[in-house]
């Protein structure tokens, strides 16, 4: 069966563009209606499909994704970005009524970062446009969707949703967190029994469990139905990862000058895909995708340190 896949990881969710402007001091804005001038403007792109698609491809692994974009120059700009990363970006719709979401973000001098951002086109994202590409990830070994938090549209269906893609395709299932997840048990006992993968920060499980300590967080997952790998990622502390067998922390590698840290969550989360398709077991993985996240945060960007797996040691 695995030998017949031609995937390893369909990404699905969010794919944006970021327009990062630097230095500016939010402070201190120019006049009304004024022109202050910046050191840099620069483009990039955004988002789990992006920032995991592009890791996962920068890894060495075989990817596709799942979004939609506006029928403008930026969503050009993504699918080109994704295409030039060999990523299959035909499950990439797009959409003619609104356009691509995009961040504006302002750095201050000292590297802190306020953002101003418009959903778009994302907002017409529906489990629907997932359940469109099944072919797709029947093709892959992975499917990956995120954020929950930041896809109120598709959430109450992702029960639905997870439940269609295993019964038609056998795909693995992880489900990354982002933004402001809902305190919402009720869903979170439909959506869980199906998800095998589930890694959220430490912030994002807090709000969704109500627990302090990641033991309690990862317990509640538990009671909820989260069948496999549950886990807490931590920041500069690294990672809490437990399988039914087993539980540990597994330390940071450590960092000596944190440049940037955009994009660690999904490195991390890239990282453990892609170990986890070599075959590691679930605290190896979570050595491995540490790694992987620290190197992120050492450089400009969510996706411009990323080497290929096997310069991780
Ligand atoms: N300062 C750091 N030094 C070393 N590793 C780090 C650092 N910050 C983050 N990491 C690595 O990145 C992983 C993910 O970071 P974090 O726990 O902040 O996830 P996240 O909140 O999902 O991130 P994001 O803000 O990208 O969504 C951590 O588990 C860790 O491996
Ligand atoms: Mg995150």
């Amino acid at each position: 069966m695995a030998s017949r896949k031609t995937l390893d990881v369909v990404v699905a969710g969010l794919a944006l563009v970021d327009i990062i402007g630097r230095p500016v001091d939010i402070r201190r804005p120019p006049r009304k209606g004024g022109l202050q001038l910046v050191d840099s403007v620069t483009l990039t792109t955004g988002g789990n499909v992006s920032n995991c698609g592009i890791d996962l491809a920068k890894l060495g692994f075989r990817v596709a994704g799942i979004s939609r974009v506006g029928d403008d120059l930026l969503g050009d700009v993504v699918r080109r970005h994704l295409a030039a990363y060999r990523i299959d970006t035909s499950g990439i719709a797009v959409d003619r009524r609104a356009q691509t979401s995009a961040t504006f973000v302002a750095v201050e001098a000292d590297g802190e970062r306020t953002f101003f951002h418009t959903r778009g086109c994302l907002k017409n994202l529906r489990v629907e446009d997932i359940l469109a590409h099944v072919p797709l990830i029947r093709s892959s070994r992975i499917f990956a969707l995120g954020y929950l938090g930041l896809l109120p549209e598709c959430e109450p269906h992702l029960p639905r949703l997870f439940q269609t893609l295993k019964q038609k395709t056998g795909v693995e299932i992880l489900l990354d967190t982002g933004g402001n997840p809902e305190h919402h048990p009720a869903l979170m006992r439909r959506v869980l029994p199906h998800v095998d993968f589930f890694i959220p920060s430490r912030e994002e499980a807090a709000i969704l469990t109500g627990e302090r300590t990641p033991e309690a967080m990862v317990r509640t997952f538990r009671q909820w139905g989260a069948p496999y790998v549950v886990g807490i990622k931590l920041g500069s502390k690294g990672c809490y990862i437990t399988d039914r067998e087993s539980a540990a922390y597994v330390p940071a590698v450590r960092v000596r000058n944190v440049v940037d840290a955009t994009g660690a969550g999904d490195a991390f989360v890239a990282g453990f895909l892609a170990a986890t398709i070599r075959g590691m077991r679930p605290a190896d993985a979570a050595r491995k995708a540490n790694a992987i996240a620290a190197s992120c945060v050492t450089a400009v960007g969510a996706s411009t340190a990323i080497k290929p797996l096997k310069e991780y040691r």
